[in-house]
C-alpha cells in the first residue's frame, strides 16, 4: 500500500493535487491516486467507491483536493457526503485549521466527526424538514483534550466557541470544556459565544491563539479566518483521530467559478501537505523545508487570488525550485 492516497476530487481539485504530487515526487514518496467526490458519483455512480475508501484505510496520510460543484448539486448522495462518510469512516474528529498572516497565528480546532452533520436529517410528509445537532460529553471531551495540549504547546491561551445562551448541546459542550481546565493549569482558558466571536474574528483577529469548537460553527469561522489572513486559497488543514491515517485537505472548496483556466492557488494543497509531513508521518525536516519553499513561491509567483499573475502550474515550478530536500 503506497503511503499517501491521493483523492484529486473535482474542480480545482485535481490541479492544486497536481502540485501537491510533484512535490510527493520530489520527495520520493510512494503514493496512490484514486477516485472521489463527483467524479466517482460520475464513474462508479457513488462518492467514496469501495476500492478508494479501503485505499485511504491502508494508507498513512490521505489528501484530499476539493469535492463538489453545480453539476451534482441535485445529486444525493452528493459529492460533499463522500467526504463526511469518509472523515467518519477514519474518526479523524479534530480538524486543524491554522490561520497565519496580517500579523494573526491563530488555530481553530473543529469537530469534525459530530453534531449538526450527522445527528441525522429528515423530509417529513407533512412538509417539515430536520438536521439534528447531537454530541455526546466523550465526543466534546477527545476533541477539547487536542485543543487544551495544542494550546498547552503554543502559546497558552484556548476559547471554546459556542452557542450555550440558546443550544443545549452547547450547554453541554461549555460544561465538559470547563470541568477540565483543572487538569491543564497552564492554559488559560475563556468561552465566548459564537455570532460574536465571528465579530471579534474580523475587528481584532490578532487577540486569538487556539479556539475549539462544533462542527458546524468551526466549518464557518474557518473560512472567516481565512478570509483575514489572505484568502481561502491560503488556508490548510489536517484532520487527526487517535490513530490511522489522518486527512490533510485545504479548506477550501473546489472553486467551480475558476476551474480549468490555471488560477487555483495550491497554497492551501500544499501546506496541508506539509501538515501531513509534520503531524501524519513526523517528517518535520520536510516540513519546514516545504513550508519555506511555498513562501517562496507566495513571494515571487503569487496567483491571482493574492493579487499575482501566476499559474498553478508557475506557482508550483517556484516551489519545486526551491524545495530544498534534505537527505536521510
Ligand atoms: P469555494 O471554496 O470552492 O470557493 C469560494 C471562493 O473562493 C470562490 O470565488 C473561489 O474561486 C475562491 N477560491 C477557493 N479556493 C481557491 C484557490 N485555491 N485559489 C483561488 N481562489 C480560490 O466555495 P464554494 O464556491 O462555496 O463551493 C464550491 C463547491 O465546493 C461546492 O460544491 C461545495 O460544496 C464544495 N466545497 C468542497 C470542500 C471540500 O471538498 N473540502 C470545501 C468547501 C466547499
Ligand atoms: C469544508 C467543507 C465541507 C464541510 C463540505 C464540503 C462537506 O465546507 O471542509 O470546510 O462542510 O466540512
Ligand atoms: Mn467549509
Amino acid at each position: 500500500m503506497p503511503k499517501f492516497v491521493c483523492l484529486p476530487g473535482d474542480g480545482i481539485g485535481p490541479a492544486v493535487m497536481a502540485e501537491a504530487v510533484r512535490v510527493l515526487m520530489a520527495m520520493r514518496f510512494d503514493f496512490g491516486e484514486y477516485i472521489f467526490g463527483g467524479v466517482a458519483l460520475n464513474q462508479e455512480n457513488k462518492p467514496l467507491p469501495v476500492d478508494t475508501l479501503n485505499a485511504c484505510r491502508g494508507a498513512e496520510v490521505v489528501l484530499v483536493g476539493a469535492v463538489g460543484g453545480p453539476e451534482w448539486a441535485d445529486r444525493r448522495p452528493g459529492p460533499e457526503q463522500g467526504l463526511i462518510r469518509l472523515r467518519k469512516e477514519l474518526d479523524v474528529y479534530a480538524n486543524l485549521r491554522p490561520a497565519v498572516g496580517n500579523g494573526v497565528d491563530l488555530l481553530i480546532v473543529r469537530e469534525l466527526v459530530g453534531g449538526l452533520y450527522y445527528g441525522g436529517s429528515g423530509v417529513l410528509e407533512d412538509g417539515r424538514v430536520f438536521d439534528t445537532c447531537v454530541y455526546t460529553p466523550a465526543e466534546v471531551q477527545r476533541v477539547a483534550q487536542r485543543a487544551f495540549e495544542i494550546a498547552r504547546s503554543r502559546r497558552g491561551r484556548l476559547m471554546s466557541v459556542d452557542k450555550s445562551n440558546v443550544l443545549e448541546t452547547s450547554r453541554m459542550w461549555r460544561a465538559v470544556v470547563t470541568s477540565m481546565a483543572p487538569e491543564y493549569p497552564d492554559v488559560e482558558l475563556t468561552h465566548g459565544l459564537v455570532d460574536s466571536v465571528a465579530m471579534q474574528l474580523v475587528m481584532n483577529p490578532q487577540q486569538f491563539d487556539v479556539l475549539v469548537m462544533d462542527n458546524m460553527m468551526g466549518d464557518i469561522l474557518s473560512d472567516v479566518a481565512a478570509g483575514v489572513t489572505g484568502g481561502l486559497g491560503l488556508a490548510p488543514s489536517a484532520s487527526l483521530g487517535d490513530s490511522g491515517p489522518g486527512i490533510f485537505e485545504p479548506v477550501h472548496g473546489s472553486a467551480p467559478d475558476i476551474a480549468g483556466t490555471g488560477k487555483a492557488n495550491p497554497t492551501g494543497m500544499l501546506r496541508s501537505l506539509a501538515m501531513a509531513l509534520e503531524y501524519g508521518i513526523g517528517e518535520l525536516a520536510l516540513a519546514r523545508s516545504l513550508e519555506a519553499a511555498i513562501d517562496v513561491a507566495l513571494e515571487r509567483s503569487p496567483t491571482p487570488d493574492i493579487g499575482g499573475e501566476a499559474t498553478t502550474r508557475e506557482f508550483g515550478d517556484t516551489v519545486l525550485a526551491n524545495l530544498e530536500v534534505p537527505v536521510s
